[in-house]
């Protein structure tokens, strides 16, 4: 199969390339230029100059003979809420009238949800945006399981989340986590003010990812603001 390849030259593109070049596919490599794509090229991988993430080179001639391609965002912790939707769109006009059928693009958690997830967001559009190349088999990629082991305290919102069927689960029965944390507050006999998600606008920034783990710590960041 001849495989186009976004990212070739990153951590998860260079390994992916070597991966599919061992099993005798071709492969065409993606990369602004460097010892990087060399080292691709020298083992067999067709180089391609340009990025999405910039807009540079014929991206639109990138995939106009593969038959699989593998997308990723090089993410832009500056403008990310600016960059996704961006590359989204370059890839979408790049894969329209291409031979591609099959596509793998690396997402995230929180893809699949719709609203303000902070960076995830971005996942989101870029999933819906893909989404429309219809006459393409599309695989978005997540961490699968390790999204059950790791979770950030800004991602902790889904577990508040105010729609009664995200509530049928023994957190609320095993909630020593929230209860350490100070998250889990009990005040029998008083109804809480409100349940569900807090307003986004007092959790910090999603580019602040040290504020964001210090969240627990740190009384008066991200707590709800009281009229
Ligand atoms: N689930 C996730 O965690 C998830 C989901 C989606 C995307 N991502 C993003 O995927 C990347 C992780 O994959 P990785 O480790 O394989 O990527 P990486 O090694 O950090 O970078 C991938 C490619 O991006 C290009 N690149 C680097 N800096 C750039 C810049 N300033 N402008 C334009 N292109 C640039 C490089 O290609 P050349 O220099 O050869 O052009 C590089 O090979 C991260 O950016 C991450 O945020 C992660």
């Amino acid at each position: 199969m001849r495989i186009a390849v976004v990212g070739a030259t990153g951590r998860i593109g260079a390994e992916l390339t070597r991966t599919l070049l061992s099993a005798g596919h071709q492969v065409k490599a993606l990369s602004r230029g460097g010892p990087a794509l060399d080292a691709l090229v020298k083992i067999g991988a067709e180089p391609f100059l340009g990025s999405f993430d910039t807009g540079k080179g014929e991206l639109d001639t990138f995939f106009e003979d593969a038959d699989a391609a593998f997308l990723m965002v090089k993410t832009d912790w500056k403008n990310i809420h600016g960059h996704y939707p961006a590359v989204a769109q370059r890839f979408v006009d790049a894969l329209r009238n291409s031979p591609v059928k099959l596509a793998v693009s690396l997402t995230a958690m929180g893809s699949d949800v719709k609203g303000s997830t902070g960076h995830f967001e971005s996942f989101y559009h870029l999933d819906q945006k893909l989404n429309q190349l219809d006459t393409i088999d599309l695989v978005h990629l997540r961490a699968g399981w390790f999204n059950y082991l790791f979770v950030g305290p800004e991602l902790h919102r889904y577990h508040h989340s105010a729609d009664l069927r995200e509530a049928q689960n023994y957190a609320v029965v095993l909630s020593l986590i929230d209860v350490l944390f100070g998250t889990f507050v009990y005040k029998p006999g008083r109804l809480p003010e409100r349940i569900g998600v807090a307003d986004p606008a007092d959790y910090p920034r999603s580019v602040e990812v040290w504020k964001i783990m210090l969240l627990p710590f740190l009384p008066g960041i991200g707590r709800r603001r009281t009229p």
